[in-house]
């Protein structure tokens, strides 16, 4: 069954999907983005990079809204990787106030929404203020009942891994646990998105057909899909055809 052109807010209106890989999978439980291609949307309009996030920016505004009124349950951004701290000083100040003013915005007049906003990654290395805004935001927006959006800020999966591994070990050392009673949910429940759904579809528009770190504990059994979009053009048509692929998808979790 297609739903291309029918509009998927239409026919998962209402829909709210709790369960990954039961037998209504017409909707994923836990979509992840890798919002990539900024900077070349920003090259081939003849617009500074910065320009491009912030029309990245205004693009994941209206992908979250449209997740939440088709009943989606988890979306997980990558906003900020622990690699894009190679960037230009420059480039990467503006992506921080990007970040900012959407914190800011959302204080103050996303409060009609229904949307949970969580933040994951080491905030550790960020600017007080900008830790202070993303608190708040988590706070304001934790009893809300619609669409939990994780945004992933210095964010690394191999650095979440790392944490998982240094919290259990420091278990171990206190006494409260062994070697031994280590096993895979316990390290998920380490990790930031402890208690959600791991990831039923990542998709990384853009043309890029890798992974960058993102995910990788959660994405074990996750279906991929790539296409050649820059994000700022991104679609709500392009997320229903990831979905309607996603719902092809043979998923056998290591069974037949
Ligand atoms: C990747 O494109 C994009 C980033 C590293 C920054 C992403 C930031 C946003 C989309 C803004 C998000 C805003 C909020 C509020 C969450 P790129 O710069 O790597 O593009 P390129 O590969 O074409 O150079």
């Amino acid at each position: 069954m297609s739903f291309i052109g029918k509009g998927l807010n239409s026919f998962f209106k209402g829909k709210k999907h709790t369960v990954s890989n039961d037998a209504d999978r017409s909707l994923p439980s836990h979509i992840d983005i890798i919002m990539d291609g900024n900077g070349r949307w920003a090259k081939n309009h003849n617009r500074p990079r910065t320009y491009g996030h912030s029309q990245g920016s205004a693009k994941f505004r209206e992908i979250t809204r449209y997740c939440d009124s088709i009943g989606l349950k988890y979306l997980t951004v990558y906003a900020f990787s622990t690699e894009n701290w190679r960037r230009p000083q420059s480039e990467v100040a503006a992506i921080m106030k990007i970040f900012k003013e959407y914190m800011e915005e959302a204080l103050s007049d996303f409060t009609n929404e229904n949307i949970v906003i969580r933040f994951i990654g080491d905030r550790s290395p960020l600017a007080p203020e900008l830790v202070d805004l993303m608190n708040r935001c988590e706070q304001a927006t934790k009893d809300k009942t619609g669409l939990v959006c994780n945004i992933a800020v210095n964010y690394g999966g191999r650095q979440e891994i790392v944490f998982a591994a240094q919290r259990i070990a420091q278990k171990c050392l206190d006494g409260l646990i062994s070697p031994s009673d280590i096993t895979e949910d316990m390290i998920s429940s380490h990790t930031y998105t402890a208690g959600q759904n791991d990831p039923d579809l990542i998709i990384r528009p853009s043309g890029e057909k890798r992974i960058s770190n993102f995910l990788i504990w959660q994405s074990a059994y996750a279906e991929y899909y790539f296409d050649d979009i820059l994000w700022p053009d991104y679609t709500v048509e392009a997320l229903e055809e990831a979905i309607s692929e996603f719902n092809k998808r043979n998923r056998r979790f290591g069974g037949i």
